[in-house]
C-alpha cells in the first residue's frame, strides 16, 4: 500500500533570521548556475513559454545577469532566428558584420539597414574592405540618388584597426576619431570584424551581463523529444544557442531519457538542461542520460492545471529539496521552475538547494514579453497562457504545419494549463531589480554572503495558515 508523505511549498515555511556579518545587501553575491558550465550573476531565468520569452526578453534577461530560454512553439527557422538575434544583440567583436558589395545601390543600402536595424554597412569588394555607408551618408539624399551605386556615396577614407585589437585600444581609437564603428582588418586589408561604440557602451551599462567567451549575450532554447527535435537541436546550436533545454511536462520518462542520450551523443560538448521532474529519482535518471542541469517543478506554475487534471505533482519546495541532492552528489545544478509569486519565494527556492529559479507569470506582464498590451476598464494587461493550455496546444499544432484542427480533434485535447491576463508591469528591468533586491536582502537575513553559504546556513520553519496571514500586510484599509 502506498504511504502518504508530507510535502511543503513556499508559503508553508519561512526562513529563520540568522546572525549576519553583512553590512550592506550590495555585498551579497547572488551568483548561481543554470547548468554545469553556465553561471548567472543574477540567478533568474525567463520561462520557455510563448507569452514570456523570445529574443527581446532573452536580451533583457542576459543584459541584467540572468538568462532567457526561447520557447519552442515556433518553426525551426523562427526559433533559430530568435537565438541568432540575441547572439547578435551585443558583442565586443562582431565577427561577421553585415556588408554591401560595390555594385549595391543606395536604395538597397537603405532597405538592408532597415531590415537589419543597423546604422551603417561596410562595403567589401570580394573580401577587401573598401568603404562604409552610414545613415548620415544617405538620409538626406534625394530619391533620384537611389539608383546610384553605394561607392558614389560611401566614405572611403576609413579609420581601421588590426584584428585582435584590445578593447581599451579600440575604445581609444573610437574616442579619438569620434567614430561609431571601427572595422577590423588583416594585414592584406581583408575585413575581419567590427567593433561598435554602441556595444562598448552597453558593456559599461550592464556590468552583470551574462556573456559567452566572445562577449555575446547568453541565450538558451527549448527543444522537444519527438518529431524533428534533432533537426531543431542542430539548427539552434548552429545559430549559437549556449544551452538546449529538453522540455516536456513529465520529464521522468523513457522517451525523454532516450532523447537526451541522442542529443548528448551527437553533440557531447553541448550544454543540455532537461526536465521537468519533481523527484530525486527523476534527476538521477536524467543526469545519467547526460543532462547538465535539471528543471524541477511538476504543476506549481501560475497557469498550471496539471495537478488538478492528473492528480500528480509535488509541492514545489519539497520537490526542490529532494532534487537538490543531485547537486551535492553530481555537481549538476537544479532550476526551481514555477510557482514564484513573491520575491521571498526565490530566496526560499535557492535556500532549499536550487541553483537558480525559472519565472513565468512575474515576467509575462512586462514590455519585453511577446504579445500585445491589452487595455480593459482603464487597466493595462498582457496575455499569459500555459503551454499545455487549449489555445497554446492549437497554435502549436498549426506551427507544426499540420491541417486545421477539426472540432473532434479539439475535443480530444486535455489541457493541463489555462490562459489568463496578467497586469502590465513596465520593463523587465524594474521587475528584475525588485526580485534581485529581495533576494539580496533575503540572503542577508540568513547571514549568507553567497549561495553555498545560504545552502549551508538556511533554516526553515513550518508556519500555520495564521502565520502566513500574519506575514502579509493586514489590518489595513486598502
Ligand atoms: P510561473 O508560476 O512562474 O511558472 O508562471 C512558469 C512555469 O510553468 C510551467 N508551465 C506549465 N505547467 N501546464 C503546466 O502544468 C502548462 O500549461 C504550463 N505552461 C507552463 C513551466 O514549467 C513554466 O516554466
Amino acid at each position: 500500500m502506498p504511504v502518504v508523505k508530507e510535502a511543503y511549498t513556499f508559503s508553508d515555511v519561512l526562513l529563520v533570521p540568522q546572525r549576519s556579518a553583512i553590512t550592506s545587501r550590495k555585498h551579497v553575491d547572488t551568483t548561481g548556475r543554470f547548468s554545469r558550465r553556465i553561471a548567472l550573476k543574477v540567478p533568474l531565468v525567463s520561462a520557455n513559454m510563448d507569452t514570456v520569452t523570445e529574443a527581446v526578453m532573452a536580451i533583457a534577461m542576459a543584459q541584467h545577469g540572468g538568462l532567457g530560454i526561447i520557447h519552442r512553439f515556433l518553426t525551426i527557422d523562427e526559433e533559430s532566428a530568435q537565438v541568432a538575434k540575441v547572439k547578435r544583440a551585443e558583442s565586443i567583436v562582431i565577427e561577421e558584420p553585415y556588408t554591401l558589395s560595390p555594385t549595391d545601390t543606395v536604395a538597397g543600402a537603405r532597405t538592408l539597414m532597415r531590415r537589419w536595424n543597423v546604422g551603417g554597412l561596410l562595403v567589401v569588394d570580394g573580401k577587401k574592405l573598401v568603404g562604409i555607408v552610414t545613415e548620415r551618408d544617405i538620409h538626406f539624399l534625394p530619391r533620384e540618388a537611389d539608383a546610384k551605386p553605394v561607392t558614389a556615396v560611401m566614405t572611403k577614407d576609413l579609420v581601421t584597426a588590426k584584428a585582435g585589437v584590445s578593447v581599451s585600444e579600440a575604445e581609444a581609437i573610437l574616442g579619438k576619431h569620434k567614430l561609431e564603428k571601427l572595422p577590423l582588418i588583416s594585414a592584406g586589408g581583408e575585413l575581419k570584424g567590427l567593433i561598435t561604440a554602441k556595444d562598448l557602451k552597453k558593456k559599461r551599462l550592464y556590468p552583470f551581463a551574462s556573456l559567452d567567451r566572445k562577449g555575446r549575450l547568453l541565450v538558451g532554447a527549448a527543444v522537444g523529444v519527438v518529431g524533428d527535435f534533432m533537426d531543431r537541436a542542430a539548427a539552434l546550436l548552429e545559430a549559437g544557442a549556449d544551452v538546449l533545454v529538453v522540455d516536456v511536462a513529465h520529464g521522468h520518462a523513457d522517451h525523454v531519457i532516450a532523447a537526451i542520450e541522442r542529443i548528448k551523443s551527437k553533440w557531447p560538448e553541448a550544454e543540455i538542461v532537461a526536465g521537468n521532474v519533481a523527484t530525486y529519482a527523476g534527476c538521477k535518471d536524467l543526469v545519467a542520460a547526460g543532462a547538465d542541469g535539471i528543471k524541477v517543478g511538476v504543476g506549481p506554475g501560475a497557469t498550471c492545471s496539471t495537478r488538478i487534471v492528473t492528480g500528480s505533482g509535488v509541492p514545489q519546495l519539497s520537490a526542490v529539496m529532494d532534487c537538490a541532492r543531485i547537486t551535492k552528489e553530481k555537481d549538476v545544478p537544479i532550476i526551481a521552475d514555477g510557482g514564484i509569486r513573491d520575491p521571498g519565494d526565490i530566496t526560499k527556492a535557492l535556500a532549499g538547494g536550487a541553483s537558480c529559479v525559472m519565472i513565468g507569470s512575474l515576467l509575462a506582464g512586462t514590455e519585453e514579453s511577446p504579445g500585445w498590451t491589452i487595455v480593459r476598464k482603464g487597466m493595462k494587461y498582457k496575455v499569459y497562457r500555459g503551454m499545455a493550455s487549449l489555445a497554446a496546444t492549437i497554435s502549436k499544432k498549426k506551427k507544426e504545419g499540420g491541417p486545421e484542427l477539426e472540432r473532434e480533434d479539439i475535443a480530444e485535447v486535455v489541457p493541463e494549463g489555462v490562459e489568463a491576463l496578467v497586469p502590465y508591469r513596465g520593463h523587465a528591468i524594474e521587475v528584475l531589480n525588485q526580485l534581485a533586491g529581495g533576494l539580496r536582502s533575503g540572503m542577508s537575513y540568513s547571514g549568507a554572503k553567497d549561495l553555498p553559504t545560504l545552502w549551508r546556513k538556511a533554516e526553515f520553519i513550518r508556519i500555520t495558515p495564521a502565520g502566513w496571514a500574519e506575514s502579509k500586510p493586514h489590518a489595513l484599509e486598502h
